[in-house]
């Protein structure tokens, strides 16, 4: 039996059912795909079924707000997919009349939607003969056929692209897709591959070379750059609070976070207090005495929330009650609901 065939034969007996399982509506499709590369299926799952539930169609996102496609998307992370995705439902409805390109390269002219998607899309919804190659596809490949070329390199991913072509089930492309992405993340996990019950297992050479372990190899190259955050946690007597949009590009671009101050190094209160301006007069206590580290793919927030009671009222505060309803980073959002647990 050739690999994509076993990969087929896999899959049949043990796909998960999923949501977008049942369907071929590239909007769908394209959705699912999007949020999946964000995060695993598991915690995707929800996630596609609330922008489907909220925004049934192309058309629904399209109309809809920023504020509302980010606070969906809120503790997915990489703001600009959701950006993104919300731009690209407007040119879908724009310029293609609601209706999604059916081929690979003119799904590829679509901002957002890059190899990986449009091989998705035109794979899944329209059985053209692409293959996707996500970090499950790596994996598999790179561990069955004994490939230690780097994943991330220019060369890897030439490499494992052409290997993937060659490989593929051009008739099944629709299952052999999905297929291959649920046997990576199922049998031929990243770090418990089930190697002993693996139907695959006589014919994979990193088993034979037990180099399961070592395979996928990944070039480091990026050097994580550390930040002092600290934030700024208004409270009057009125319990409002002050929240701040992020603009520019980098980290969050469009969300809400209380005022920010960042640092060189990490502060003490009496340095903060320095730093806080105006004559009101207020109460300054630290919340988590030390910093909670939040860490992103290049950099690690070392955070501190600082609590500012103040004895006036604070001009055009936001309410504690309404903040849920802001689009806010998943590190503010946890702070929020523990410290309005423990406050108020
Ligand atoms: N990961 C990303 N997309 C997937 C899909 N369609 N099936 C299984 N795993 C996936």
């Amino acid at each position: 039996m050739f690999f994509s065939q076993k990969i087929l034969h896999w899959y049949s007996e043990n796909k998960r059912s999923l949501p977008w399982r049942s369907t071929r509506d590239p909007y769908k499709i394209w959705l699912s795909e999007v949020i999946l590369q964000q995060t695993r299926v598991v915690q995707g799952e929800p996630y596609y079924l609330k922008f489907v539930e909220n925004f049934p169609t192309v058309q629904d996102l399209a109309k809809a707000s920023e504020e509302r496609v980010l606070k969906l998307w809120q503790g997915l992370g990489y703001y600009s997919r959701a950006r993104n995705l919300h731009a690209t439902a407007k040119t879908v409805v724009r310029e293609y009349g609601g209706r999604f390109p059916n081929s690979y390269d003119e799904l590829l002219k679509l901002k957002g939607i890059g190899d990986y998607t449009a091989s998705a899309i035109a794979s899944i919804c329209f059985d053209e003969p692409r293959p996707v190659v996500d970090g499950n596809v790596y994996r598999v490949l790179a561990r069955y056929f004994g490939i230690d070329i780097p994943i991330n390199s220019t060369k890897g991913i030439r490499y494992f692209k052409q290997l993937a072509v060659e490989v593929m089930d051009r008739k099944n492309i629709r299952d052999y897709n999905q297929g291959i992405m649920e046997f990576g993340a199922i049998q031929c996990a990243p770090k418990k591959p089930y190697c002993l019950l693996c139907p695959l297992n006589e014919s994979c050479i990193g088993l034979k070379e037990n180099l399961v372990h070592t395979l996928p190899v990944k070039e480091n190259r990026t050097k994580i750059r550390r930040r002092n955050f600290n934030y700024l946690v208004w409270v009057d007597p009125n319990n409002t609070t002050k929240l701040s949009q992020r603009k520019g590009k980098g980290i969050w671009q469009n969300l809400w976070e209380f005022p920010l101050l960042e640092s060189e190094n990490e502060l003490n209160d009496k340095e903060l207090k320095k730093m806080i301006s105006g004559d009101v007069s207020f109460r300054l206590s630290l919340y988590n005495e030390s910093p909670i580290v939040h860490k992103l793919s290049h950099q690690h927030l070392y955070t501190k929330f600082w609590i500012i009671e103040s004895k006036a009222r604070l001009e055009d505060g936001i309410s504690w009650a309404n903040l849920e309803s802001y689009p806010v980073p998943v590190l503010i959002a946890d702070f929020i609901k523990a410290f309005k647990n423990s406050y108020f």
